[in-house]
This record gives C-alpha cells, sequence and structure tokens, in this order.
C-alpha cells in the first residue's frame, strides 16, 4: 500500500483497506533478506521464549504453515522435523527462516479466531506471550474503539478467508527509534514533547492474511517498514494526509499509539 493510500486526506479513521497479493510474493526473500534473518536469529537464539509462542493446540497450523511455505519456496524442506515432539523447535526454525513476523490463529465461526502460535521478533511494542492463547477480539480491547467499530466486520472478513490469496493491509505508527524489535521488554525511547526529526520515524506494519486450506486456521504475516521523519515530508500528500490524521484523531487512541505528549510537536516538525 502506497504512502499516499494510508494517508489519505480525511479524519482518522480504522482502515479495513485491503489489497490482493500472492503469499508467495509477500513471503518471498526480499534484498535485504540475509541481514533481516540474522537479526531474527539473533533474538530468537537470545531469548525464544519472548519472540516465539506455540500452544499445543498449535501444532497442526504450524505443519500446515511449513508445508505452505515450503509449497512457496520460501523455506527449504531441511530443518524440520514434523514431528510433534519437535514442534517448538520447528516453530523458532520458521520464524528463524521467514522474513515477516507470523502467527497462528484458530478460525472460529463467532469471528474471533484464537491466537495459537506464532514467531514475532520485531513488534509493534506489544508482546506475544501476552496474547497467546486469546480470541483476536481479546487482543484488540487495548486499542481503544476498534472492536466497536470495525470488529464485526473483521471477523466476517477472517470468517470469508479463502485460500490462495494473501490479503494485504497495513498498520502505521510513530516511533522515537528506527529499531524493528520494540518489544515492550527492551524499553526503547519513547515519543515526547521535545522531539527532533531526526528522532522521529513512520513504522508501518505491511500484514498479510493467509488461509490455511486443510485445517481452516489463518496464517497471519507482518513485515515492518521504518522510514524516517525527514523522508516522510519529501512527500507532501502523505505528509498532509498524516497531519489531517493527528489533528483528528481521538484522544485515548493518540494515548495508546503513545502519541500524546508528542502530538502537538510532530505537527509542528511536519509543517513544511
Ligand atoms: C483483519 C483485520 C484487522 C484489522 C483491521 C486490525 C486492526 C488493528 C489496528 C487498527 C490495531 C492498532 C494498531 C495501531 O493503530 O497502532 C491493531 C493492533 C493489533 N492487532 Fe489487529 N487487526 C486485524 C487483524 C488482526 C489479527 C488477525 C491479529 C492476530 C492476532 C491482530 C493482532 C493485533 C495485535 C497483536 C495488535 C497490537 C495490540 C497491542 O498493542 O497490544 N490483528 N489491529
Amino acid at each position: 500500500m502506497s504512502l499516499s493510500e494510508l494517508f489519505p486526506e480525511t479524519d482518522y479513521r480504522f482502515s479495513m483497506r485491503f489489497e490482493r497479493k500472492s503469499p508467495q510474493e509477500f513471503f518471498a526473500r526480499t534484498k535485504n533478506g540475509s541481514s533481516l534473518l540474522a537479526k531474527r536469529r539473533q533474538w530468537l537464539n537470545s531469548a525464544p521464549a519472548t519472540y516465539a509462542g506455540l500452544l499445543p493446540e498449535g501444532q497442526v497450523f504450524l505443519e500446515e504453515a511449513i508445508d505452505l511455505a515450503q509449497s512457496w519456496g520460501a523455506v527449504s524442506p531441511a530443518g524440520f522435523s514434523l514431528q510433534p515432539e519437535r514442534a517448538w523447535d520447528d516453530c523458532l526454525t520458521l520464524g528463524k527462516c521467514l522474513e515477516p513476523d507470523f502467527l497462528l490463529l484458530q478460525p472460529d465461526l463467532a469471528g474471533s479466531p484464537r491466537l495459537l502460535g506464532g514467531v514475532v521478533c520485531f513488534p509493534s511494542h506489544w508482546s506475544l506471550a501476552d496474547k497467546l492463547g486469546k480470541p483476536m477480539s481479546l487482543i484488540h480491547e487495548v486499542v481503544p474503539g476498534l472492536n466497536d467499530t470495525l470488529g464485526k466486520q473483521i471477523g466476517s472478513f477472517l470468517n470469508k478467508l479463502r485460500p490462495g490469496v494473501a490479503w494485504l493491509r497495513s498498520n502505521w505508527g510513530i516511533a522515537r527509534t528506527p529499531e524493528l524489535n520494540d518489544h515492550p521488554s527492551r524499553a526503547l525511547p519513547r515519543l515526547g514533547p521535545e522531539v527532533t526529526t531526526e528522532e522521529v520515524w513512520l513504522r508501518l506494519e505491511h500484514q498479510a492474511l493467509v488461509a490455511l486450506p486443510k485445517t481452516g486456521g489463518i496464517l497471519f504475516g507482518i513485515r515492518v517498514e521504518v522510514i524516517p521523519l525527514a523522508e516522510l515530508k519529501r512527500e507532501a500528500a502523505p505528509t498532509k494526509g498524516l497531519i489531517r490524521a493527528l489533528e483528528t484523531m481521538p484522544d485515548d487512541l493518540a494515548r495508546y499509539k503513545g502519541l500524546a505528549t508528542a502530538r502537538n510537536r510532530l505537527l509542528k516538525l511536519l509543517q513544511p
């Protein structure tokens, strides 16, 4: 999704805008791949339980995700045991071989699939361990207004997912660090009223929702992109859109996004 599509000149609102892509393309290796994979290995080796999680009920979804990733050519078959007692090792291996973070969800007819496993080395200030085992609506409860406005739409969208397509959407945030891994335990610097342009990055989360044909589960992929504020400012239209979003975002949502005390400062920094 382009920056202009992400930041239309409208008041802030949650977006249910999706684009289609092939899952192969989303999960394929990119030119930054080696350095991304090196970082993933580093985090997964240093603190596996912080960046990966798998409940016993998640094993079948993990196996299918590995199968699919192999069929896409995104990972090589070597290195996976596919034995139930080695599922945790397979989960870590998949997390070290795929560039995107991934989550595995069990479908639910009521529209709130449950998170059963995944690897998230580059979280946007949330912790996988806090979310594991929870239904999506509970996971989203911390996002002020999200369940009330889009909860039902998100649920019916996920229930209608069909295999073979990756449905892409993006979230955005603003961060005081270019680090991809913004796990809360790292306590990286947060935005405040004194930030300078050089200390601010736009943080994009490019997400893909893919149905798992055999188990009926959902594979949720996330790629993070960080863009220096100065670079964003070179593009007039999205800069205007971001200004409008910041001006109109409800206070509780700005607090959740870590923007509350920096909002006025950011609006100043974004002026041409
Ligand atoms: C399909 C449509 C979905 C939409 C429209 C959606 C939307 C959102 C939005 C707007 C946020 C707040 C991000 C921000 O503004 O900074 C968010 C956060 C989040 N979403 Fe979703 N989401 C979707 C699916 C999912 C799925 C399938 C999962 C899988 C578990 C998920 C997990 C999360 C998590 C973990 C957070 C961060 C919560 C936190 O900060 O503690 N979302 N989502």
